[in-house]
């Protein structure tokens, strides 16, 4: 297992590119399956997460090649709509596969992905969503079985806006005999590029961006070529490692409209922002100004910049409160700051954070991916060395971490253990 070697105080400046976003080429790589054929797909990052999905799809029976950034899959002799154990335990978002499986083959043999890093993470909206559009489910040695040769639309109402079961309830109605009304659809841009996607195969979704989602199924698709949106997650943990530690530090390849919650929260803390058409400037302040934060759904401030904004708020000069009100327990980056000398308690889904004058390197382990991304800024921001340890979880988001951390003035080395 590799482990990451943080000096601390460091001066972030210089430029670095974001990558593609993760969480939107997951979703657009299994969409690849609904209809046979051959997919061109540019900007895909190098991760953890892109390589499983790529042996996702090769169990399926599709030809996969990854050149550079770029992603060729041809899904035409795919014929086994089986994700097995093994790698939906792995990465829970390979039960993305159970929407295009039934579009595809009207059948769908999908492991329940079991606890996350963090905790459980239930999957009843995904089978609610396609009971409702005339699946027939059932469960068996741990795996969901679904049949719906004859899916006929419906509404699916959501209780809790969900990014996964919306993914998984358009991709299985793409191609329904019937019209599919979505509400409470998500609206976060992973979701609405995935949707474009669709369209431009062909596929007939209305209300785009919005949470009702009106889905006319169409009769056939047709391959299609995509360019994936830029990573909102890794662009809003550079700014925050910005925040930190940068003077004049330029994060290219943005979409800042993406980013609008953050760069708002950033210039509360007190930073310098510049915000170009794909790019944004970020100067750390003198003084880190608290600034309290509750998780919501898009445009909410993302769960997924939860951990890395309370590093931040560690070293702010005053009392902040964050509350994660999507994953209430999401919260094991805790116990690892406090090691990094951080003031932090915590309240089932409420942290209050005491800021404090300096942390202080130590032996850190990184428990999932953004808990990582957190003890990185934590990291560069720390008198002396600090160590994270399991760093599979970060390789799972970030690409080339170390590397890009390194062109902005960072030294960070990766080691074996
Ligand atoms: N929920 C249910 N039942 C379900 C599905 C969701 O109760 O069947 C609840 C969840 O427990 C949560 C809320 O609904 O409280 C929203 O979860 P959502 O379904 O939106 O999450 P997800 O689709 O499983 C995606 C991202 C996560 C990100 C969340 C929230 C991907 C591959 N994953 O997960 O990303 O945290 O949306 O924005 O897109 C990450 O990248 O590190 C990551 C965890």
């Amino acid at each position: 297992m590799d482990k990451l070697i943080i000096e601390g105080e460091k001066k972030l400046f210089g430029e670095v590119s974001i990558s593609g976003s993760k969480n939107a080429v997951l979703p657009i790589m299994v969409a690849t399956i609904i209809e046979p054929g051959n997919y061109v797909i540019e900007k895909v990052p190098k991760l953890r997460d892109t390589f499983t999905m790529i042996k996702l799809l090769e169990i399926t029976g599709a030809e996969v090649d990854f050149n550079e950034d770029v992603l060729t899959i041809d899904t035409s002799n795919c014929n086994n709509p089986e994700a097995p154990y093994d790698l939906v335990k792995t990465m829970r978002a390979s039960f993305y596969v159970l929407g295009p499986f039934l579009s595809r083959f009207g059948y769908a043999k999908v492991s329940m992905p079991g606890g996350c890093a963090w905790g459980p993470r239930p999957i009843d909206y995904h089978i609610d969503a396609i009971k409702q559009i005339g699946a027939n489910v059932n469960l068996l040695d741990g795996y969901i079985i679904a049949k719906g040769e004859k899916l006929k639309g419906g509404e699916i109402n959501f209780p809790v806006s969900s990014v996964g079961a919306t993914g998984n309830a358009v991709m299985a109605a793409v191609k329904a005999n019937g019209t599919t009304k979505i509400l409470n659809a998500a609206i976060e841009p992973e979701i609405t590029s995935l949707c474009e996607f669709l369209n431009s195969m062909g596929g007939d979704i209305s209300g785009i961006g919005t949470n009702q989602l009106l889905i006319k199924g169409v009769d056939k698709l047709k391959p299609a070529n995509c360019k994936i949106i830029p990573d909102r997650i890794e662009a809003a943990t550079f700014l925050i490692a910005g925040a930190a530690c940068g003077e004049n530090l330029k994060i290219n390849d943005v979409n800042p409209k993406h980013l609008e919650v953050i760069i708002q929260f950033l210039r509360k803390v007190g930073c310098e922002i510049n915000v170009f058409t794909n790019s944004i400037e970020i100067t750390k302040p003198q003084k880190i100004l608290p600034v309290s934060m509750e998780t919501a759904i898009y445009p909410g401030f993302p769960t997924d910049v939860q951990a890395q904004w309370m590093a931040l708020m560690s070293l702010a000069s005053g009392n902040s409160t964050i509350i994660d009100t999507v994953y209430h327990d999401r919260f094991t980056h805790i116990s690892e700051l406090l090691r990094l000398g951080a003031d932090i308690t915590l309240k089932y889904n409420v942290a209050q954070i005491k800021g404090v004058n300096q942390l202080f390197g130590t032996n850190v382990m990184s428990t999932d991916i953004r808990a990582s991304a957190s003890l990185i800024i934590a990291g560069l921001a720390a008198e002396g060395i600090t160590e994270v340890s399991r760093i599979y979880h970060i390789d799972r988001g970030y690409e080339n971490i170390e590397q890009k951390f390194n062109s902005i003035n960072a030294n960070i080395k990766r080691i074996k253990e």
